[in-house]
């Protein structure tokens, strides 16, 4: 394995035609701050080009987070302006990902929360170990998921269980995720890596072209989503110029409950 490009809070490698980027805040339980999104997205985008990566695996370090979400201590005080460009932003790095011309493989090795499950949304395929968890719970910190996770979630499990998890916040498990068609594979946690090696392995066979134009033709079909995703920037970003979203994010670092006015 050798390591091309060093990037802040990931780390990359290339091994056997597969590029693997894991996500390198263990301590933060891998949230999602400004840089680290910027360093997946040039990682991503490093590779579109490179006739001999045929496919990617995106995970977190550790055996406890894939990505807790976006990093609550960083935009607890942006103003309505900052947090409108965070998803703007947020929506672009999910969106090269969707658009790569490689099949990316999500290896959720561990909670995959608000921007984390967001994340792991914008890849091709999702495979969790049995420990992983996943959720949605960003109306707990007064806000709404601003990486594209209201339009996505609703793609893959359906409107009604996406509003239920939406609205209420819940935590599920792997195996509530894949029965959710959340996650494609539930695999023992030391598997996590070798079976989306496997998957890859396989696509790996195929012929390129096809399989990128595979996922261009699929990604088509969505693309009818950018009315709901341009509404979802706005409205999360007004959001930050809310009582509700200095209350919520405040208790979450502050490690209470929130007491929200609808203000
Ligand atoms: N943003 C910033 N920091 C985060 C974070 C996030 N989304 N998620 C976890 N962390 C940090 C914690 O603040 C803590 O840092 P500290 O050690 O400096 O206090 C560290 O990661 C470990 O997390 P902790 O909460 O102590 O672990 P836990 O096992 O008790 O709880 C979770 C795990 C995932 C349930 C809890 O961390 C959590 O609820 N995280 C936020 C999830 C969320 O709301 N995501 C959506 C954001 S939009």
């Amino acid at each position: 394995m050798s390591n091309e490009i060093t990037y802040e809070t990931i780390t990359t490698e290339e091994k056997d035609q597969i590029f693997y980027i894991t996500i390198n805040r263990e301590d933060k339980l891998n949230a999602l701050n400004i840089q680290t999104l910027s360093d997946i997205k040039n990682a991503i985008l490093s590779i579109y080009d490179k006739t001999n990566i045929r496919g990617v695996i995106l995970t977190g370090k550790g055996s406890k987070a894939f990505a807790a979400g976006a990093d609550i201590a960083e935009f607890a005080n942006f103003t309505v302006e900052e947090g409108t460009r965070m998803s703007q932003e947020g929506h672009a790095v999910l969106r090269a990902i969707e658009h790569c011309p490689k099949p990316v493989i999500a290896a959720i090795n561990g909670f995959a929360l608000g921007g984390g499950n967001e994340l792991a949304m914008s890849c091709h395929m999702r495979v969790c170990s049995e420990k992983a968890k996943f959720g949605q719970p960003e109306v707990n910190l007064g806000i709404i998921p601003g990486y594209a996770g209201t339009q996505r979630l609703a793609q893959l499990i359906g409107k009604g269980k996406a509003l239920e998890l939406l609205m209420t916040g819940d935590i599920i498990d792997a195996n509530s995720a894949l029965q959710l068609g959340l996650v494609n594979h539930v695999v023992p946690a030391d598997q996590l890596i070798l079976k989306c090696e496997e998957i890859l392995n396989k696509i790996k066979s195929k012929a390129p072209l096809a399989v990128a134009s595979v996922i261009q033709c699929v990604n088509a079909f969505y693309e009818k989503r950018a009315d709901g995703n341009n509404l979802e920037v706005n409205e999360f970003g007004n959001f930050f110029g809310s009582e509700d979203f200095i209350e919520g994010t405040n208790a979450f670092l502050e490690k209470r409950p929130a007491k929200f006015r609808g203000k």
